[in-house]
């Protein structure tokens, strides 16, 4: 069994899709031990509260200084001995002692076709009107590996999605995530299960 714990800032849609992968038996040998949200108000703690999972929430708002943030964030994880950490949508800078502490077993959803449009400054609609912006024809995700740099890890898998003429930033980022997010993180997981069984 792949113990994961799933790190999430908003909505959860990305969450959501893992949890009905699991309960649809597309995505085996995973269970969702807990999620980790940095906002009390994450619409995805309300998913992982319907699903039946923890969800705790550790807000560097809550602490006096970034450093003392990292040491709960880690200890929060430790107390779920996770095989793999998920981040859907998580806006925190993950910190270097659980870069060391969980080295190769941290994953992350990116909304666009790596190297494209990522990096500091690249995240959630941002990463959709710079690509409108440019013109690309094709977008779409990639599910990575985490590494000390800023969407910079090792590539898992990526999805392209078409462009469209009367594409919004907001049409854009619903397309790939239906086409692209919701599909490649789940089949992610289930490489990365498959390979731990
Ligand atoms: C998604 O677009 C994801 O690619 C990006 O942040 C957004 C999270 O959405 N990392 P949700 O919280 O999973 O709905």
């Amino acid at each position: 069994m792949l113990n994961i714990v799933v790190c999430v800032s908003g909505g959860g849609t990305n969450l959501q899709a893992i949890i009905d992968a699991i309960d649809s038996g597309k995505l085996l040998n995973t269970k969702i031990v807990k999620v980790i949200s940095n906002n009390a108000n994450a619409f995805a703690l309300e998913r992982a509260k319907n699903a039946g999972i923890e969800g705790v929430c550790v807000s560097p708002k809550d602490y006096a200084d970034r450093e003392t943030f990292n040491e709960a964030f880690l200890a929060e994880l430790n107390k779920s001995n996770p095989d793999l950490i998920v981040l859907a949508g998580f806006l925190v800078v993950i910190p270097e002692i659980v870069i060391n502490a969980y080295r190769g077993k941290i994953i992350n959803i990116h909304p666009s076709l790596i190297p494209s449009f990522c990096g500091t400054g690249y995240y959630g609609l941002k990463v959709h009107e710079a690509a409108l912006e440019r013109g690309v024809k094709i977008t779409g995700a990639t599910v990575h590996y985490v590494d000390e740099g800023t969407d910079t890890g090792p590539i898992i898998m990526q999805k392209a999605v078409e462009v469209k003429e009367d594409d919004t930033p907001k049409t854009l980022q619903r397309r790939v995530m239906e086409e692209a997010e919701w599909i490649i993180l789940p089949e992610s997981i289930g490489k990365i299960a498959k390979e731990k069984e």
